[in-house]
């Protein structure tokens, strides 16, 4: 029998509860699928880690990590470390140490959640939005200097290499060639920025040549607000900048209903290193310890990790059972308008799984 290894990083904040509720959701499935096994070993890193070392995690840590199957990764951000410390310590670390350049964030409206679209149908949000994960405007490139005196000056530059827009663009066009309706929209700025987002439009003109069975379009970035607004239907897998698509996954999780729910894998599609699946709703730690926290984001990220270690009817199996919780207005928690706990949802999500 097959025992994947899963690295789980809580993190910071509402981490700590959602994923322990998602590696308990995967014992129950791999014990009701019975054809393959999960060992977990947890890291403590993030913000306490951090004020006992001075790092958010040890200097050989992609080491630990570099021979598991995956990785489940709650949430980095403290309020007493600064934001660029936490994220650029730990996340964009692992991000950028394993080369998972494509981010992917499906959105749908689940079974019993609503939107605050109006006239939306279920099916007319069912979106995927391919972030750039390894450079762009979180390159980390830039600096300051004469700091603190008034001629102050700070750059963040944002650097685009053809090889790292090909790659993302032909992994987008890959994906929504798998999908039904076979349609890609590639999200730029190129009236504005003359340079890279026009190398952008270029180079997806060209991949689009090696796809001819994918429909595509452009769209800039603003455009493109309005348009999942007022057409989400028009809409199906997206590709966009690391920045960008930030922007609008956030966009498109709170069109589906909520933050709590929305999914992302970190996924590096040549697989030289584990991929990372994280919720994308980060520490909330206005919330934080009290157990209202929503687990669904993280256990559609887990869908997402099952699938990308081929196990596509074990994904389909959580995917169902989730869905089937999230139909029953009594097991949604506070941010979806209910009072539902962590704990509850995940033992219905648990009973689902053992039928
Ligand atoms: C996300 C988050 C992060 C990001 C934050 C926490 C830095 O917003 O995953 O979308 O911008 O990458
Ligand atoms: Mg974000």
């Amino acid at each position: 029998m097959k025992t994947y290894r899963i690295a789980t990083i809580p993190g910071d904040g509402i981490g700590q509860e959602v994923i322990p509720a998602g590696a308990e959701v995967l014992k129950a499935l791999a014990a009701a699928a019975g054809s393959f096994a999960f060992s977990f070993e947890n890291f403590g890193w993030g913000g306490d880690w951090y004020r006992q070392h001075g790092v958010m995690m040890p200097a050989d840590g992609l080491d630990a990590l570099r021979h598991q199957d995956a990785i489940l990764f709650g949430s980095a951000g403290d309020p007493h470390i600064p934001d660029h410390i936490t994220l650029w310590g730990l996340r964009l670390k692992i991000c950028q140490g394993f080369d998972q350049y494509a981010n992917v964030r499906p959105t749908r409206i689940l079974p019993g959640i609503q939107t605050p679209l109006k006239n939306c149908r279920v099916q007319d949000l069912d979106w995927v939005i391919v972030r750039e994960n390894s450079e762009g405007e979180y390159a980390g490139v830039g600096g300051r200097a004469h700091q603190g005196h008034p001629i102050e000056v700070a750059t963040d530059v944002s650097i685009m290499t053809r090889a790292g827009v090909d790659r993302i663009i032909r992994y987008a066009f890959k994906l929504a060639q798998g999908r039904p309706r076979k349609h890609l929209t590639v999200v730029t700025k190129s009236n504005a920025q003359r340079h890279a987002m026009v190398m952008w439009d270029e180079i997806a003109a060209s991949v689009a040549l090696d796809f001819p069975d994918v429909h595509w379009d452009k769209e800039l970035v603003d455009a493109m607000t309005v348009r999942m607004v007022n057409r989400p239907a028009s809409i199906d897998t997206v590709v966009a900048t690391n920045l960008h698509a930030d922007i609008l996954s956030d966009l498109a999780a709170a069109l589906a209903g909520s933050l709590g729910i929305a999914p992302t894998g970190n996924i590096d599609p040549e697989r030289r290193y584990p991929s990372m699946f994280e919720p994308i709703h980060g520490s909330a730690f206005d919330i934080m310890g009290q157990g209202v926290a929503n687990p669904v984001g993280t256990f559609w990220s887990c869908v997402m990790l099952l699938q990308h270690l081929g196990e596509d009817a074990a994904a389909a199996r959580l995917m169902a059972a989730v869905e089937a919780v999230t139909a029953d207005p009594a097991l949604h928690t506070r941010d979806l308008g209910g009072q539902a706990t962590t704990a509850q949802v995940t033992a219905a999500v648990c009973k689902r799984l053992a039928h």
